[in-house]
């Protein structure tokens, strides 16, 4: 346990600034005035065109030695690389990359006083976590694929047993301090791969059966990335864990957002042995960028699940009981209805979105 911990805020670029900005608020009204000690650092498109760095060398150290970050989103269209790739996408992948970030973890839950895409789905029956492993994948090939004279382009997809075992154990053991799947109580992981087709996607299959022998109590599952996707909408309930590869993690992970809300309502915790990072899984939104319309509540969240990984990390029950209050002040200000954001058919601006949450804490 620590008198004070140390965050680092990363507004980024778009709405970024404005949902980080609502999430220090909503962090001050949760843990007063000492538990937590802020550091605002420079990173993003917007930086990186003023200064030729999407990623400072001063803000990765930053990163690297506090107990925390906090991301609000980066990323403007048509700031790109010569490749073609943006360069706001590059502040996520360095950290994530340089931090060792492993498991992206994106719960999908079903709040009460959300509408569900799905129709005649209630709170509480849709609830589960999708860990996307973070650092290889598809995205290992990031600024490493091959161009042949413009004619011949690739990237690969990349497997290690270290990789796949680790976030398979990260899964499994997640599985455990849940409560099973709402469908049946079970714990369960479910292997979302392309083994049918695929070596690597065979091997990524092969090396989680072989963790979850380690894990008697919890139910394996396997599911096709294509199966999956209409396994999401037809049955999200029979869900607990979903444990993925990069890029079909990054792509599912979305769908599971569009059937609770939508990505407004899409926390993530980008999570590694050392560090953490947490953002909102919804990007930088630059079309209502600066008009206090985006909806907060994905890095609100966010920074819920940075209290609760801190907590855990070092015992600290102060940090637990200020997530757990954060998620419920959330959770009641959605069930009352009163305070609709605008991603969800509402009026509610984001600062007004901001203090409902911070009302319902005091
Ligand atoms: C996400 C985003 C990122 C990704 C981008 C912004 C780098 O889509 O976190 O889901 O592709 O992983
Ligand atoms: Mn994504």
């Amino acid at each position: 346990m620590k008198n004070t911990y140390d965050i680092v805020t990363l507004d980024g670029d778009g709405i970024g600034p404005e949902v980080c900005q609502a999430a220090l608020q909503v962090l001050r009204e949760a843990c007063g005035s000492s538990l937590l000690r802020f550091a605002s650092h420079e990173g993003g498109a917007g930086h990186y065109q003023r200064s030729g760095f999407v990623l400072p060398q001063e803000t990765f150290d930053a990163c690297r030695t506090a107990d925390a970050t906090l991301h609000g989103a980066a990323g403007i269209p048509g700031v790109t690389y010569a490749d073609g790739t943006e360069v706001g996408n590059d502040l996520h992948l360095q950290l994530r990359f340089k931090l060792d970030l492993f498991a992206n973890v994106r719960p999908i839950r079903l709040y009460q006083g959300v509408k569900s895409t799905l129709s005649d789905w209630k709170a509480g029956q849709i609830d589960y976590v999708i860990v996307r492993e973070n650092t290889e994948g598809l995205y290992a090939s990031r600024g490493a694929g091959v161009n042949l004279r413009d004619e011949l382009v690739t990237d690969t997809l990349v497997m290690t047993r270290k990789g796949v075992e680790r976030v398979a154990q990260f899964s499994f053991d997640l599985a455990r301090r849940r409560h099973g799947a709402p469908r049946d109580g079970q714990r369960r992981v479910t292997v979302c791969d392309k083994a049918n087709i695929l070596k690597t996607y065979a091997f990524f299959r092969a090396v989680c059966t072989e963790v979850a022998s380690q894990y008697p109590d919890v139910q394996i599952d396997y599911a096709y990335a294509d199966a999956i996707t209409v396994h999401m909408l037809k049955k999200p309930d029979f869900y607990d864990v979903i444990v993925a590869e990069n890029m079909f993690g990054d792509i599912i992970s979305d769908l599971g957002a569009g059937t609770v809300g939508g990505l407004g309502m899409a926390p993530s915790a980008e999570l590694g042995l050392d560090h953490g990072l947490f953002q909102g899984a919804h990007g930088s939104a630059p079309d209502i960028a600066g008009q206090d319309v985006a909806s907060p509540l994905a890095t609100i969240l966010s920074a819920a699940l940075m209290l609760r990984w801190l907590g855990d990390r070092h015992a600290d029950e102060r940090l637990r009981s200020a997530a757990d209050g954060i998620e419920k002040a959330v959770e009641e200000v959605l069930a009352a209805g009163q305070t609709v954001p605008y991603d969800q058919g509402g009026t509610a601006r984001c600062s007004e979105v901001t203090q409902a949450v911070c009302r319902h804490l005091g």
